[in-house]
């Protein structure tokens, strides 16, 4: 089941976030500053002992100071005008991660907006990329039950979700 929501991924109480990590996973600005701040240096340390992640890839950590049990690091595309396979490496980020947390047992997930910060991917384009790999990972796996939640930081993406919810005809809950 997919959920859209608008606040601060850090404050959910889910068993997985998932964070839009640099290829080092040694933390960062945006999402990944506010997930290693809410964490704690716990998983620094943790994030040390991973040896990085290539874009697209997803590797696993423990959530310490979160609600979140797990955190799941994936690292998108750098947006260079959408010639450069941006678009399946994004895919990738959200495949590779939900496939790692289903391999966990874990039945519940959220989702920052990956790459459209820093990374300057265009949300609106993001958006459709991150609806639709979703949505086929669901019906993909029917039986097994996981709540998908897609986090936006502001109000405006928030909509642009929403609204790119509606044209692709996705069932969702808000
Ligand atoms: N909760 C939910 N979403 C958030 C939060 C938060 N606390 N903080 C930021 N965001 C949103 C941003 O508004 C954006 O829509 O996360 C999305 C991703 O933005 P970035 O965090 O900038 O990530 P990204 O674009 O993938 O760039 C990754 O930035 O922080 C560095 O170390 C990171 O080098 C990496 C790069």
């Amino acid at each position: 089941m997919l959920q859209i929501t608008q606040g601060d991924i850090t404050t959910l109480d889910v068993e997985c976030i998932v964070n839009a990590a640099n290829p080092s996973l040694l933390g960062g600005g945006g999402v990944d500053g506010a997930i290693h701040k809410a964490a704690g240096p716990k998983l620094l340390q943790e994030c040390k002992k991973l040896g990085g992640a290539k874009r697209g890839e997803a590797k696993i950590t423990h959530g310490y100071e979160l609600k979140a049990k797990w955190i799941i690091h994936t690292v998108g595309p750098i947006y260079q005008g959408g010639n450069h396979n941006e678009d399946v490496i994004l895919q990738r980020c959200y495949e590779n991660s939900l496939c790692l947390a289903r391999s966990y047992g874990i039945k519940s997930i959220a989702f920052p907006s990956i790459s459209t910060g820093v990374y300057q991917y265009p949300i609106q384009k993001a958006s459709f990329v991150a609806l639709q790999t979703i949505t086929w990972f669901l019906q993909k796996c029917s039986f097994y039950e996981m709540k998908v939640i897609c986090i936006l930081h502001s109000q405006k993406d928030y909509e642009i979700y929403i609204q790119n919810a509606k044209k692709l005809g996705i069932n969702f809950t808000t």
